[in-house]
């Protein structure tokens, strides 16, 4: 199982709307597919309680909810033919709570907007992401996914430069649009939105695709067999 966690410390960044399009995406391919919702503003839970009880169903657990009723490990239980789960973590993440969410995964992809303050702020949760996550040291691949990019848009060179010196990969550049929104809207990913003006989008999320296809097949198998995790995802 491929465990993808999406995450920045910035709010707004477009964490949610990478965590279920990709849900959308693996689940119209056949996988079978767990959405992860760790913000108490249940975004991802509320985009696929929108979602067509016709499409390819995707499993949701809703992490951050404190239940008393069962064990946090019941809560949080997979099916067991799980292929692919998908983490949305909340704004804020930091400390502890960051260390446990990256060593617990396969995977981090961190959305950016192009604008120099939240590159600036990127920066620092990279470092952090590193330092105190100890990303690299626990195995975990990074890379870093620029979110509502207009045409010419130049301000993601310093972002480059700065991702080249820590070889951390910049694997998408996903357009500003309102494709995400209208498939948002509907509880789809933009490739279950079947129409011509999709694609210029669809396209954007290719790299990113490929590049986890690729993060997959190359999974130690003692990672594969690791469960889920039980992390709180948010302190208190
Ligand atoms: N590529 C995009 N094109 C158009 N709108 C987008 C795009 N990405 C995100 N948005 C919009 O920007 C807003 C914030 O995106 P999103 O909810 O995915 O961010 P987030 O990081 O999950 O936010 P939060 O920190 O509040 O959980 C939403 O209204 C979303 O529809
Ligand atoms: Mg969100």
């Amino acid at each position: 199982m491929h465990r993808i966690l999406v995450l920045n410390a910035k709010g707004g960044c477009g964490k949610t709307t990478v965590a279920t399009n990709l849900a959308g995406y693996y689940a119209s391919q056949g996988r079978s597919t767990v959405l992860l919702d760790y913000d108490p503003q249940g975004s991802s839970m509320r985009w696929l309680s929108l979602r067509d009880a016709e499409r390819p169903s995707i499993h949701g657990i809703a992490a951050y909810q404190r239940r008393r009723d069962v064990t946090r490990a019941f809560q949080m239980r997979l099916p067991p033919e799980a292929e692919v789960a998908i983490m949305d973590a909340p704004a804020g993440v930091a400390g502890l709570i960051l260390a446990e969410y990256v060593q617990r995964v396969d995977t981090v992809l961190l959305p950016v907007l192009p604008s120099p303050i939240d590159i600036h702020a990127a920066a620092h949760f990279i470092q952090d992401l590193l330092l105190v996550g100890k990303a690299r040291a626990a195995g975990t691949r990074i890379a870093i996914v620029a979110n509502r990019v207009r045409e010419n848009n130049l301000v993601f060179k310093d972002l480059e430069h700065f991702l080249s010196n820590l070889k951390l990969p910049l694997v998408a550049t996903l357009r500003d649009s309102q494709t995400h929104i209208r498939a948002a809207e509907q509880g789809l990913g933009v490739h279950e939105l079947k129409n011509s003006q999709t694609d210029k989008d669809l396209e954007r999320w290719t790299p990113l695709i490929s590049w986890l296809d690729e993060a997959a097949e190359q999974l130690e198998p003692h990672r594969i067999a690791t469960v889920i995790p039980i992390a709180t995802g948010y302190p208190g």
